[in-house]
């Protein structure tokens, strides 16, 4: 595959191969952190990493990845706050200005489309940490690198997406990565009012992809092999009330946990409320730190493709 210059939507991915080749490059990654042999490949670098909203591991999984890999990093953790935003610039003036001092940016935003209409004037490449309702590519690169490393295969495997499906940026990039391997069954679990986008749900049915939508939890997760829970998204509902119609639908614990197949893993992007209890970290099932873990090395891989 050609390099990237952004990396706006998990759709720019059609290549198993490339995928694979950039596994390959975090599981070294790993073994070069772990047994510190690091080199410094992006000596010299920048990344601004440019957040309008909140985050934990995106951001710190980002600068200690661009630094790990011998470059610097530029933050603005509280964009919104804290940058010339509050002074009336637009989000096109402060990527053209930030781009003259980083050699790339990793842009968080409020507003989906925001990455895009970024890359569209940048000279150096944007790399999409979440845009609203829309994705949250690398997130979902982590995911597809979790799954590989922990069942040693993707195509065949029946994953059940569960939570928040309408706002979840994470489900709307891992969509579209699962579609690039064969015999995937998709099971789609949320409340009426947290459906998935009828925009993904055709993507699916134009990529030939098996998939069920349901609400209970029931007589799906006993089948799954991946169990992907996800948050459902305060910041994106209009009142506190409906917020808490749904919040609490979905709670895995542990008599959940074990109702599904031993071998099967259970994943979340993270940060988790209630959705998964935390007597289930002890779970040999329990998949998430792990999952954020390998964020890191997955994004070395990923800025080491791109600046390198
Ligand atoms: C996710 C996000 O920001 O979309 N968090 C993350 O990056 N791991 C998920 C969430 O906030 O629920």
């Amino acid at each position: 595959m050609e390099k990237l210059k952004h990396v706006i939507s998990s759709r720019q991915f059609k290549d198993p191969g490339f995928l694979l080749s950039l596994f390959e490059s975090a599981h070294q990654m790993e073994r070069d952190d772990v047994f510190h042999a690091l080199t410094d490949p992006l000596r010299g670098r920048i990344l601004a990493t440019l957040f309008f909203e909140p985050s934990t591991r995106t951001r710190f999984s980002f600068e200690a990845a661009m630094q790990k890999l011998g470059g610097g990093v530029l933050t603005s953790e509280n964009a919104k706050a804290n940058s010339s935003a509050t002074k009336g610039e637009t989000i096109s003036d402060t990527v053209r200005i930030v781009s003259g001092y980083a050699d790339a940016i990793a842009i968080r935003h409020y507003e989906q489309g925001a990455a895009e209409a970024a890359a569209r004037i940048s000279p150096v490449p944007i790399i999409n940490a979440g845009d609203g309702v829309g994705e949250h590519p690398t997130q979902a690169l982590a995911d597809i690198y979790t799954i590989k490393k922990e069942l040693g295969r993707l195509s065949g495997l029946r994953v059940a997406l569960v939570g928040d499906l309408l706002n979840g940026r994470t489900i709307h990039s891992l969509l579209p990565l699962l579609c690039l391997y064969p015999g995937v069954t998709i099971d789609l679990l949320s409340p009426a009012q947290l459906r998935l986008p009828p925009l993904y749900r055709e993507f699916l049915a134009e990529r030939g992809v098996a998939f069920h939508e349901g609400e209970r939890l029931e007589g799906v997760i006993e089948q799954a092999d991946v169990a992907y829970i996800t948050r459902v998204q305060s910041e994106r509902f209009v009142s506190r009330q409906e917020y808490d119609a749904v919040k609490d639908v979905y709670i895995i614990d542990a008599e959940t946990a074990n109702r599904l197949k031993p071998e099967a893993i259970i994943m979340h992007p993270l940060p988790r409320v209630n959705e998964i209890s935390p007597e289930v970290d002890a779970n040999t099932r329990a998949a998430y730190f792990k999952q954020a873990k390998n964020s890191l090395y997955i994004r070395m891989a990923l800025l080491k493709h791109l600046l390198a």
